[in-house]
């Protein structure tokens, strides 16, 4: 984490189980764009508002958790789509509980237009705000919300 306002702010995106495969996922909840596509927006969208961006993809709990532990000492704030993870995984939100920094939640989906199970989210209390149901837009929302927050804090 930077303390220099001068420093170029970093930030994280975490792609989680599935999204491997968007482009192949139903396209009318998920979009068009294939995960390459995608954070070729996010690089792009990053850039333009002089963040630096590293961006990951697990299928995994574990890896997702390793990830957020690590970045604990590294980065300024994270943007995480946890997919399926959203609905029960306790050990991830309790991972984002014990960060120091903001953390955004995604979906491309409106989550809360969907099967019941969906509607649940047990990460959305730990973070500093849920974005879904705009597509890839969700993501570049996220993006210059991290900015805004990142800046008044
Ligand atoms: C998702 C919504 C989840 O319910 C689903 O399991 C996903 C993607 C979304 O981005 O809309 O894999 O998080």
């Amino acid at each position: 984490m930077s303390d220099d306002p001068q420093k170029k702010l970093k930030i994280c995106v975490i792609h989680g189980p599935n999204l491997n495969l968007l482009g192949h996922r139903d396209k009318s909840q998920y979009g068009t764009l294939t995960l390459d596509k995608l954070n070729r927006l996010i690089r792009r969208t990053a850039e333009a508002c002089g963040m630096d961006v590293s961006i990951y993809q697990f299928n995994s709990e574990e890896k997702i958790i390793r990830t957020l532990h690590r970045l604990r000492k590294v980065s300024d704030g994270i943007i995480i789509n946890p997919a399926a993870y959203t609905h029960y995984s306790y050990a991830i939100r309790d991972a984002i509980e014990l960060l120091p920094i903001p953390v955004v939640e995604v979906h491309l989906s409106n989550i809360y237009e969907r099967e019941e199970f969906r509607k649940i989210s047990v990460t959305r209390d730990v973070c500093v705000r849920q974005i879904y149901g705009k597509k890839e837009e969700s993501y570049l929302e996220a993006i210059r919300y991290l900015q805004d927050y990142l800046k008044k804090a």
